[in-house]
């Protein structure tokens, strides 16, 4: 397995390639989440390259980037094991060199849910996704269902700039007791691991309501809320109901909708998700 630091490096190793890239790019601290992306790239691919990099530009100020969990000897062991070909880690000098001053954003879509709590989010995810896609050149590229509006984002921006890369989503990988795997996860110690099931427990009930005929996003809304404040430990930051592509809020569910979820567990901010009519 080849580990780059440059773009250099990859540019020329990608040229030398016959046959399709996959790519995933991840912020690293692998679990099964990322390595079901990294096995679903290794089956349709040639090669797979993975993405390691903690990109500041997504992080607002006073969010966790600093703390942000990191173990690259384990994640290139982890990726090794997957028999992944190139693992591109570079520094944020790198990526970011002095008066870097270009930006990519998707307008509208990046409005809603987790773009209204963390307004400049997906400026830095799309401008460094473009990066990567430009860099490596990938076939396909990999990404997470857990990260719902990241993936719609990203599938709207490749669409829009007319990226030659096919966005493959991917089911979210959970725990046994539901708990969406995260990377952040890690922060989550004693009773705030217990009271993290809030999240999966809101989206059960949500099912189990549209299972048994509520159409009604509204009614929906207010008993995932009502559960969520049932628990001390948990505040909630947005739940919603919405079509899965344009992400507008439904009145009713005559269609598959997203139902997803941001809440705060103690200092964590934990996400989570279901599309509803489409399973
Ligand atoms: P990161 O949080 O490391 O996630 C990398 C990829 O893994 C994303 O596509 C995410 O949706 C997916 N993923 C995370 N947890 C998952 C789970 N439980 N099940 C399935 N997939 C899961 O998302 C990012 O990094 C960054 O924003 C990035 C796209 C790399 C840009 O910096």
């Amino acid at each position: 397995m080849r580990v780059f630091r440059t773009v250099a490096e990859v540019r020329s190793w990608r040229r030398q390639l016959a046959g399709d890239l996959g790519l995933v790019p991840t912020m690293g601290y692998l679990h099964e989440g990322h390595l079901s992306l990294v096995r679903a790239a290794r089956a349709a691919d040639a090669h797979v390259a993975v993405s390691i990099f903690v990109n500041p530009t997504q992080f607002a100020p006073g969010e966790d980037l600093a703390r942000y969990p990191r173990d690259e000897a384990r994640d290139l062991a982890l990726l090794e094991a997957e028999r992944v070909d190139a693992v591109f880690a570079p520094s944020v000098a790198e990526m970011y060199p002095p008066g870097f001053s270009t930006w990519v954003e998707v307008e509208g879509l990046t409005a809603r849910l987790e773009g209204a709590s963390r307004p400049t989010h997906f400026r830095g995810v799309t401008t460094v996704v473009a990066k990567l896609l430009d860099i490596v050149q990938p076939r396909r590229a990999y990404f997470g269902q857990k990260d719902a509006q990241q993936l719609a984002v990203v599938r709207r921006m490749v669409r829009d700039l007319d990226i030659d890369a096919e966005i493959i989503g991917l089911p979210i990988v959970r725990e046994a007791d539901g708990l969406a795997l995260s990377s952040r996860n890690v922060y989550l110690a004693g009773d705030d691991r217990r009271a993290a099931l809030v999240l999966s427990r809101a989206l059960a009930l949500a099912r189990r309501m549209s299972d048994g005929g509520v159409r009604e996003a509204k009614a929906i809304r207010a008993e995932m809320e009502a559960l969520i404040r049932a628990e001390p430990r948990a505040s909630v930051d947005y739940v919603s109901v919405a079509d899965p592509d344009t992400l507008v809020e439904l009145e009713t569910i005559d269609r598959p909708a997203l139902v997803s979820l941001a809440v705060r567990i103690g200092g964590t901010r934990l996400i989570d998700n279901t599309i509803l009519g489409a399973e």
